[in-house]
């Protein structure tokens, strides 16, 4: 019988930035990841259109064995990730969010800056994150195009988009949340601009989250630590962009 596998999904191969963390932890089970190159970027679509593509890409998931999924994007996290579970009740979903709780845990007085899609900034689920931890301190940067520069690996048009968007902040802040799976990717890009600053990422967490989960259900598995790459445009340049990310 053909292994049960974890399937990871994101927009596009900002996702890797989860799978890096998760691999540390699970290096022994069976991965595929798909990248959505054909509706990249989510971050400015609507809700519904997020939820029907992700509820393809779900399917597709399931129909590769897998035996659970892990959301590696904040925006179809934010929009679509209630809907997903209400529907397929017996696979657990697992989902990245904005790190703004860790915010609250362990930096709670200094100014934050939370740097996300507008998708996602502007959700509902957000909100009431937010709304839970306030600082108070806290500006939120809808950082419009940034993603799709960063899978475009536009690296001067990034620098030019950072100077304009986030200089800023440089000296008021203390605090970056990086509320995308694509914005690990650009770190000292983010650093140059702004000095001396604590990045937030979650991707640590829900790696330890996904084994717990799999525990419990009694899904963990020592496989080959096989990881397929499924681009939904087939760009081998993706898939190779990918895997030398994730070798790095
Ligand atoms: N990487 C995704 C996220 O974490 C979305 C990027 C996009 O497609 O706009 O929000």
């Amino acid at each position: 019988m053909e292994n049960k596998k974890i399937g990871i999904f994101d927009s596009g191969i900002g996702g890797v930035t989860v799978l890096k963390a998760i691999l540390k932890i699970l290096p022994d089970e069976d991965y595929i990841y798909y990248s959505d190159s054909i509706h990249n970027p989510y971050g400015d679509k609507k809700d519904e259109e997020i939820i029907n593509i992700c509820d393809k890409i779900v399917q597709t998931l399931i129909n590769q064995n897998c035996k659970c999924i892990v959301i590696a994007c904040n925006t179809a996290s934010a929009k679509a990730v209630e809907y997903l579970r209400n529907k397929y009740t017996n696979i657990p979903f697992i989902a990245i969010e904005p790190a703004y709780k860790m915010v609250y845990d362990y930096s709670y007085n200094e100014p934050t800056l939370v740097m996300a899609t507008k998708g996602t900034i502007e959700s509902e689920r957000f909100k009431l994150l937010y709304e839970k931890y306030n600082n108070n301190k806290t500006y939120l940067i809808p950082c419009v195009g940034l993603a799709d520069m960063i899978e475009k690996g536009q690296l001067s048009e990034i620098k030019t988009y950072l100077e304009k968007n986030i200089s800023q902040y440089r000296g008021k802040i203390r605090n970056v949340v990086l509320g995308c799976t694509h914005y690990p990717l650009i770190k000292s890009e983010i650093q140059e601009v702004l000095g001396d600053i604590k990045f937030f990422y979650g991707a640590e967490n829900l790696a330890k989250h996904l084994k717990d989960i799999l525990q419990e259900n009694n899904l963990l598995e020592k496989n080959t630590g096989k990881i397929q790459f499924i681009d939904s445009q087939n760009l081998t340049e993706k898939e190779e962009r990918f895997f030398s990310i994730l070798r790095d």
